[in-house]
Protein backbone atom coordinates (compact mmCIF):
# COMPACT_ATOMS: atom_id res chain seq x y z
CA UNK A 1 0.00 0.00 0.00
CA UNK A 2 1.72 3.49 -1.56
CA UNK A 3 1.09 5.95 1.99
CA UNK A 4 2.74 8.62 0.18
CA UNK A 5 0.55 8.91 -2.65
CA UNK A 6 -3.34 9.46 -3.51
CA UNK A 7 -5.04 12.15 -2.07
CA UNK A 8 -4.27 14.97 -0.10
CA UNK A 9 -6.69 13.28 2.63
CA UNK A 10 -4.51 10.11 2.66
CA UNK A 11 -1.27 12.28 2.58
CA UNK A 12 -1.97 13.88 5.53
CA UNK A 13 -3.61 11.07 7.05
CA UNK A 14 0.15 9.38 7.22
CA UNK A 15 1.55 12.49 8.09
CA UNK A 16 -1.16 12.45 11.32
CA UNK A 17 0.11 9.01 11.96
CA UNK A 18 3.74 9.23 11.43
CA UNK A 19 3.13 12.08 13.95
CA UNK A 20 2.29 9.87 16.55
CA UNK A 21 4.00 6.57 16.00
CA UNK A 22 6.55 7.53 18.45
CA UNK A 23 4.34 7.92 21.28
CA UNK A 24 2.61 4.88 20.22
CA UNK A 25 5.14 2.98 20.62
CA UNK A 26 6.35 4.84 23.89
CA UNK A 27 2.17 3.71 25.61
CA UNK A 28 2.74 0.39 23.70
CA UNK A 29 5.72 -0.53 25.85
CA UNK A 30 4.74 1.66 29.51
CA UNK A 31 2.40 -0.26 31.69
CA UNK A 32 0.71 3.36 32.10
CA UNK A 33 -1.44 5.03 30.15
CA UNK A 34 -25.38 -1.76 21.74
CA UNK A 35 -27.46 -4.43 20.14
CA UNK A 36 -27.39 -6.89 17.58
CA UNK A 37 -25.51 -10.61 17.28
CA UNK A 38 -22.56 -14.25 18.23
CA UNK A 39 -19.49 -16.24 16.96
CA UNK A 40 -19.39 -20.24 16.02
CA UNK A 41 -16.18 -21.29 18.47
CA UNK A 42 -17.81 -19.92 22.01
CA UNK A 43 -15.25 -18.96 24.83
CA UNK A 44 -15.57 -20.20 27.26
CA UNK A 45 -15.89 -17.15 29.28
CA UNK A 46 -18.67 -15.75 27.41
CA UNK A 47 -22.30 -15.43 28.57
CA UNK A 48 -24.43 -16.21 25.57
CA UNK A 49 -27.78 -13.96 25.13
CA UNK A 50 -30.76 -15.99 25.53
CA UNK A 51 -32.40 -15.23 22.14
CA UNK A 52 -30.41 -15.14 18.55
CA UNK A 53 -29.90 -11.79 16.83
CA UNK A 54 -30.10 -10.65 13.55
CA UNK A 55 -26.24 -9.91 12.12
CA UNK A 56 -27.45 -6.59 10.55
CA UNK A 57 -26.00 -6.05 6.68
CA UNK A 58 -22.95 -3.17 6.42
CA UNK A 59 -21.67 -1.39 3.95
CA UNK A 60 -17.73 -2.50 2.80
CA UNK A 61 -14.59 -1.19 2.65
CA UNK A 62 -15.48 0.00 -0.82
CA UNK A 63 -18.36 1.81 0.35
CA UNK A 64 -16.96 3.86 3.11
CA UNK A 65 -16.84 7.35 2.64
CA UNK A 66 -13.03 8.51 2.25
CA UNK A 67 -11.14 11.57 3.40
CA UNK A 68 -13.25 12.72 5.93
CA UNK A 69 -12.53 13.24 10.06
CA UNK A 70 -13.69 10.95 12.35
CA UNK A 71 -16.21 13.68 13.54
CA UNK A 72 -17.96 13.82 9.77
CA UNK A 73 -21.14 11.43 9.11
CA UNK A 74 -20.84 7.84 8.66
CA UNK A 75 -23.07 5.18 6.95
CA UNK A 76 -25.85 3.97 8.68
CA UNK A 77 -25.73 0.41 9.08
CA UNK A 78 -29.26 -1.25 7.79
CA UNK A 79 -30.59 -4.73 9.01
CA UNK A 80 -29.60 -7.74 7.70
CA UNK A 81 -32.75 -10.37 8.72
CA UNK A 82 -31.15 -13.05 6.55
CA UNK A 83 -27.40 -13.66 7.67
CA UNK A 84 -27.66 -14.71 11.46
CA UNK A 85 -24.36 -16.79 13.53
CA UNK A 86 -25.37 -19.67 15.73
CA UNK A 87 -24.50 -18.72 18.70
CA UNK A 88 -25.00 -15.04 20.33
CA UNK A 89 -23.52 -12.93 23.12
CA UNK A 90 -23.43 -9.51 24.42
CA UNK A 91 -23.02 -6.67 23.09
CA UNK A 92 -22.51 -4.80 26.76
CA UNK A 93 -20.89 -7.27 29.26
CA UNK A 94 -16.96 -6.61 29.06
CA UNK A 95 -16.34 -10.28 29.47
CA UNK A 96 -18.19 -10.89 26.53
CA UNK A 97 -16.54 -11.68 23.26
CA UNK A 98 -19.04 -9.38 21.34
CA UNK A 99 -18.59 -6.59 23.77
CA UNK A 100 -18.63 -3.52 21.80
CA UNK A 101 -16.36 -0.68 23.03
CA UNK A 102 -16.26 2.67 21.29
CA UNK A 103 -16.45 6.55 21.60
CA UNK A 104 -20.50 6.03 22.32
CA UNK A 105 -20.22 2.85 24.46
CA UNK A 106 -18.33 3.50 27.23
CA UNK A 107 -17.03 0.13 29.40
CA UNK A 108 -19.52 -0.86 32.28
CA UNK A 109 -18.28 -1.11 34.75
CA UNK A 110 -15.25 1.56 33.85
CA UNK A 111 -12.83 0.07 35.90
CA UNK A 112 -13.61 -3.59 34.62
CA UNK A 113 -10.76 -6.01 35.20
CA UNK A 114 -10.63 -9.05 33.48
CA UNK A 115 -11.16 -12.38 35.26
CA UNK A 116 -8.52 -14.54 33.88
CA UNK A 117 -5.63 -12.96 32.59
CA UNK A 118 -3.06 -14.69 31.39
CA UNK A 119 0.12 -14.41 30.09
CA UNK A 120 0.08 -16.31 26.21
CA UNK A 121 3.06 -18.90 25.22
CA UNK A 122 3.97 -16.35 21.84
CA UNK A 123 6.55 -14.12 21.32
CA UNK A 124 6.07 -11.10 23.42
CA UNK A 125 8.05 -7.62 23.38
CA UNK A 126 5.55 -6.09 26.01
CA UNK A 127 6.44 -5.62 29.59
CA UNK A 128 3.80 -6.71 32.69
CA UNK A 129 0.77 -6.27 32.67
CA UNK A 130 0.63 -5.43 28.11
CA UNK A 131 2.23 -8.98 28.26
CA UNK A 132 -1.45 -10.24 29.35
CA UNK A 133 -4.89 -11.13 27.70
CA UNK A 134 -7.97 -12.84 28.65
CA UNK A 135 -8.02 -16.52 28.74
CA UNK A 136 -9.73 -17.15 25.07
CA UNK A 137 -7.77 -14.30 23.32
CA UNK A 138 -4.76 -16.18 24.68
CA UNK A 139 -5.21 -19.16 23.36
CA UNK A 140 -6.27 -17.81 19.85
CA UNK A 141 -3.22 -15.84 19.88
CA UNK A 142 -1.47 -18.53 20.74
CA UNK A 143 -3.24 -20.69 17.56
CA UNK A 144 -2.86 -17.58 15.38
CA UNK A 145 0.55 -17.05 15.55
CA UNK A 146 1.76 -21.02 15.65
CA UNK A 147 -0.29 -20.87 12.02
CA UNK A 148 1.99 -18.01 11.18
CA UNK A 149 4.90 -19.50 12.09
CA UNK A 150 4.23 -21.89 9.84
CA UNK A 151 3.53 -19.92 7.01
CA UNK A 152 6.96 -18.35 7.79
CA UNK A 153 5.31 -15.08 9.81
CA UNK A 154 7.34 -14.22 12.70
CA UNK A 155 4.44 -11.76 15.13
CA UNK A 156 4.96 -10.60 18.29
CA UNK A 157 2.31 -9.47 20.77
CA UNK A 158 3.60 -5.59 21.42
CA UNK A 159 0.69 -4.45 23.73
CA UNK A 160 -2.24 -6.49 24.89
CA UNK A 161 -4.14 -5.80 28.53
CA UNK A 162 -4.29 -1.55 30.03
CA UNK A 163 -6.26 -1.16 32.69
CA UNK A 164 -7.84 2.06 33.39
CA UNK A 165 -5.26 3.23 35.27
CA UNK A 166 -3.16 2.70 32.70
CA UNK A 167 -5.22 4.04 29.80
CA UNK A 168 -5.44 7.31 32.21
CA UNK A 169 -1.36 7.89 31.70
CA UNK A 170 -1.87 6.49 27.77
CA UNK A 171 -4.17 8.92 26.61
CA UNK A 172 -2.94 11.77 29.03
CA UNK A 173 0.39 11.25 27.15
CA UNK A 174 -1.50 11.61 23.66
CA UNK A 175 -3.18 14.77 24.76
CA UNK A 176 -0.22 16.51 25.80
CA UNK A 177 1.93 15.58 22.87
CA UNK A 178 -0.82 16.60 20.46
CA UNK A 179 -3.58 18.07 21.56
CA UNK A 180 -7.07 16.45 22.63
CA UNK A 181 -8.54 16.20 19.06
CA UNK A 182 -5.76 14.45 17.89
CA UNK A 183 -4.90 12.24 20.68
CA UNK A 184 -8.65 10.92 20.66
CA UNK A 185 -7.82 9.76 16.68
CA UNK A 186 -5.93 7.69 18.01
CA UNK A 187 -6.14 7.16 21.94
CA UNK A 188 -9.10 5.73 23.56
CA UNK A 189 -10.15 7.60 26.40
CA UNK A 190 -10.06 5.90 29.70
CA UNK A 191 -12.85 3.66 29.94
CA UNK A 192 -13.26 3.45 26.41
CA UNK A 193 -10.58 1.29 25.31
CA UNK A 194 -10.72 -2.51 23.80
CA UNK A 195 -7.01 -3.17 25.52
CA UNK A 196 -8.93 -2.99 29.07
CA UNK A 197 -11.32 -5.76 28.22
CA UNK A 198 -8.74 -8.31 27.11
CA UNK A 199 -9.95 -8.94 24.20
CA UNK A 200 -7.50 -6.76 21.87
CA UNK A 201 -4.22 -6.64 21.29
CA UNK A 202 -1.34 -4.96 19.41
CA UNK A 203 0.97 -7.15 17.15
CA UNK A 204 4.22 -6.02 15.64
CA UNK A 205 6.88 -7.91 13.24
CA UNK A 206 8.92 -10.24 14.07
CA UNK A 207 11.78 -8.12 12.77
CA UNK A 208 9.77 -5.31 14.79
CA UNK A 209 10.04 -3.37 11.29
CA UNK A 210 7.52 -0.46 11.30
CA UNK A 211 5.94 -1.47 14.70
CA UNK A 212 2.91 1.40 15.24
CA UNK A 213 3.84 3.17 12.30
CA UNK A 214 1.71 3.31 8.95
CA UNK A 215 4.34 0.76 6.70
CA UNK A 216 3.09 -1.90 9.18
CA UNK A 217 0.03 -2.53 6.98
CA UNK A 218 2.59 -3.51 4.68
CA UNK A 219 4.51 -5.89 6.85
CA UNK A 220 4.23 -9.50 6.77
CA UNK A 221 2.59 -9.59 9.92
CA UNK A 222 -0.16 -7.18 9.08
CA UNK A 223 -0.46 -8.62 5.61
CA UNK A 224 -1.08 -12.28 7.10
CA UNK A 225 -3.08 -11.33 10.20
CA UNK A 226 -5.34 -9.33 7.67
CA UNK A 227 -5.83 -12.09 5.45
CA UNK A 228 -5.92 -14.96 7.97
CA UNK A 229 -6.81 -13.29 11.50
CA UNK A 230 -10.49 -14.12 11.12
CA UNK A 231 -9.74 -17.68 11.16
CA UNK A 232 -8.72 -17.65 14.80
CA UNK A 233 -11.54 -15.19 15.64
CA UNK A 234 -9.47 -11.73 15.00
CA UNK A 235 -11.10 -8.87 13.12
CA UNK A 236 -8.38 -5.58 12.48
CA UNK A 237 -10.89 -3.57 14.59
CA UNK A 238 -9.84 -0.22 13.15
CA UNK A 239 -9.77 -0.62 9.38
CA UNK A 240 -8.35 1.70 6.67
CA UNK A 241 -10.45 5.38 5.83
CA UNK A 242 -13.41 3.47 7.99
CA UNK A 243 -13.01 5.97 10.95
CA UNK A 244 -16.14 7.66 10.67
CA UNK A 245 -17.39 4.60 11.84
CA UNK A 246 -14.89 3.71 14.78
CA UNK A 247 -13.65 6.72 15.35
CA UNK A 248 -10.38 5.85 15.25
CA UNK A 249 -7.45 5.87 12.02
CA UNK A 250 -6.33 2.96 10.53
CA UNK A 251 -4.38 0.61 12.98
CA UNK A 252 -3.19 -2.59 11.04
CA UNK A 253 -1.73 -3.68 14.36
CA UNK A 254 -4.66 -3.88 17.18
CA UNK A 255 -6.68 -7.05 16.58
CA UNK A 256 -9.70 -8.04 18.17
CA UNK A 257 -11.03 -11.53 19.16
CA UNK A 258 -14.71 -11.87 18.16
CA UNK A 259 -14.80 -15.41 17.48
CA UNK A 260 -13.98 -17.43 14.54
CA UNK A 261 -18.10 -17.35 13.46
CA UNK A 262 -18.43 -13.79 13.84
CA UNK A 263 -14.78 -12.97 12.27
CA UNK A 264 -15.25 -15.43 9.26
CA UNK A 265 -19.05 -13.82 8.75
CA UNK A 266 -17.59 -10.43 8.57
CA UNK A 267 -14.72 -11.53 6.77
CA UNK A 268 -16.68 -13.50 4.41
CA UNK A 269 -19.58 -10.33 3.97
CA UNK A 270 -16.67 -7.89 3.37
CA UNK A 271 -17.94 -6.05 7.02
CA UNK A 272 -15.46 -4.24 7.89
CA UNK A 273 -16.62 -2.62 11.56
CA UNK A 274 -18.13 -4.35 14.72
CA UNK A 275 -20.93 -1.38 14.57
CA UNK A 276 -21.37 -2.26 10.80
CA UNK A 277 -21.57 -6.06 11.92
CA UNK A 278 -23.74 -5.52 14.55
CA UNK A 279 -25.84 -3.24 13.21
CA UNK A 280 -24.91 -0.18 16.17
CA UNK A 281 -24.39 3.66 15.31
CA UNK A 282 -21.12 4.49 13.96
CA UNK A 283 -19.38 6.51 16.63
CA UNK A 284 -16.74 8.99 15.17
CA UNK A 285 -16.96 11.15 18.23
CA UNK A 286 -17.87 11.40 21.98
CA UNK A 287 -20.78 12.32 22.60
N1 LIG B 1 -5.62 2.82 20.09
C1 LIG B 1 -6.87 2.28 20.55
C2 LIG B 1 -8.04 3.02 19.93
C3 LIG B 1 -6.98 2.36 22.06
O1 LIG B 1 -6.42 3.28 22.63
O2 LIG B 1 -7.65 1.52 22.63
ZN1 LIG C 1 -4.46 -1.48 20.18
Amino acid sequence: MCYQCGSPSRRSFTRFLAAGAGLTVLAACTPEAPKAVAPSSAPSSASPSPAAVTVSAAPTAETATVGQSPEAPSPTPSPSPSATVARQFSLDDPASPWVIVNKHRPLNPADFVPADLVRPAIAISAAGEAALLNSTTAAAAEAMFAAAAQDGVAMVLASGYRSYSTQVTTYNGYVAARGQADADTASARPGHSEHQTGWAFDIADGGGACSFQPCFADQPAASWAKANGHRFGFVVRYPWMLHPVTGYYYEPWHLRYVGVEAATDMANRGIGTLEEYFGLEAAPGYL
